[in-house]
């Protein structure tokens, strides 16, 4: 194997957060080989891809990170040096209907990693395991305050404890056995190849459809919203340059209310699709409330702007704009990744909705 300076596994590569950090690296740093790992459910797709799955510095390995065993195989395949994890069930509303698979890949999945990245790499201290985690394990917030990397684990979803129980293996692999981790926690990402159940690529896809836009409870929650490339590259900086054994915030100092989001999105849209003003909005329907739907999530992302000097690139009006854009553009990816066994997970959550 020609030798690279690093062999970096990434799990979840086939996801949203997860492709956009392989494309990242695979034309940022021809020599490194990424090795995308990923099981491919409902939310991962080679397609997502596309046009750099040719490079020379690409691998892909179908893996299920619950099969221990596999895990260790790839390891060994590859030689593997660096490990960025995000491969994980991330869905809220998909944790509350079914728990358990969170458990096993949220939870279960993350230790069979850790535990092949130490059995592989022996108590060297030159590799980084980088565990992509979320805001969501702090909990909910009121009206005041910010999350800091010292906010008690609060975690109110299955999804969320299962994420705060995968964080606490990595930290407890650094403690007890010396492992180079570095973890990162993240507020709400958008941007393109954002599977459409989640809020934003949900609303452009019904505003465009029109159909209805359905928001829970009075849709005052609010979240920190963060361009999807703008996390890359804060994981890219933290991989390489963060300290090893610390966690870093990394949101966007951008909150909304879900009511006011899909308002301004609908305004949006109504402009690119030649829709008079207001048209959309009357598409917005209140449906029942999220389960323990958390009220607030906002971050402080001060330690790593001052530590690694990380700061978003751009602005949420013109992140959102971009995303329409691709959407609309790209409409034969919506209706390829919706296909299939998601369209019965669809009529299940939604239609009586
Ligand atoms: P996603 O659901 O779009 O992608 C997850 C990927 O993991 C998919 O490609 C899927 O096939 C793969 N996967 C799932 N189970 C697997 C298994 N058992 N073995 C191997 N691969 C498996 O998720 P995302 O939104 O891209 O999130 C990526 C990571 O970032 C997650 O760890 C998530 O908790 C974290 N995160 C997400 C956000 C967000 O706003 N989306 C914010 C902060 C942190
Ligand atoms: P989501 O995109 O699922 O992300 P998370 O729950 O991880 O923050 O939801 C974002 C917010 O939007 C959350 O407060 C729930 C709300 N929401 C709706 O109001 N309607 C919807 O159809 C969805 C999917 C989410």
């Amino acid at each position: 194997m020609k030798q690279f300076a690093k062999k970096i596994l990434v799990t979840g590569g086939a996801g949203f957060i997860g492709s956009h950090v392989v494309r990242r690296l695979l034309k940022k740093y021809p020599d490194y080989l990424i090795v995308n790992a990923d099981k491919l459910t409902y939310a991962g797709n080679l397609e997502n891809l596309i046009d750099v799955d040719s490079l020379p510095n690409y691998r892909f390995e179908k893996l299920d990170i619950v099969d221990a065993d596999s895990v260790h195989s790839v390891f060994s395949k590859y030689e593997i040096t660096d490990v960025i994890h995000l491969a994980a069930e991330s869905h809220v509303d998909r944790s509350i209907e079914g728990p358990m698979e969170f458990v096993m890949t949220n939870v279960v999945g993350t230790a069979n990693l850790l535990q092949a990245a130490k059995d592989t790499w022996k108590g060297e201290s030159n590799h980084v395991f980088h565990h992509v985690s979320t805001d969501e394990v702090y909990g909910s917030l009121g009206d005041e305050g910010l999350f800091t990397e010292e906010t008690p684990y609060d975690p109110r979803s299955p999804y969320s404890a299962s994420k705060a129980s995968s964080d606490h293996f990595v930290m407890a692999y650094f403690h007890t056995y010396g492992l180079p981790i570095k973890m990162s926690n993240c507020s709400n990402n958008y941007g393109s190849h954002h599977f459409p159940e989640k809020l934003i690529p949900l609303m452009i896809h019904n505003i465009q459809h029109k159909k209805p836009l359905p928001i829970y409870g009075k849709g005052d929650n609010i979240r920190d919203w963060l361009w999807v490339e703008d996390h890359a590259s804060a994981i890219d900086a933290i991989f390489h340059n963060g300290r090893v054994g610390e966690s870093y915030n990394v949101g966007g100092l951008n909150e909304w209310t879900n009511i006011e989001l899909v308002r301004f999105l609908c305004q949006l849209m109504d402009e690119k699709l030649g829709r008079k003003t207001g048209e959309s909005e009357e598409l917005i329907t209140y449906v029942t409330d999220r389960a323990g739907h958390d009220k607030r999530y906002a971050i402080d992302a001060s330690k790593l702007e001052q530590e690694l000097g990380w700061t978003p690139s751009i602005t949420f009006e013109v992140g959102l704009s971009k995303t329409v854009d691709w959407y609309l553009e790209n409409q034969s990816w919506v209706e390829k990744v919706t296909s299939g066994s998601y369209k019965d997970y669809y009529q299940t959550m939604y239609a009586n909705r």
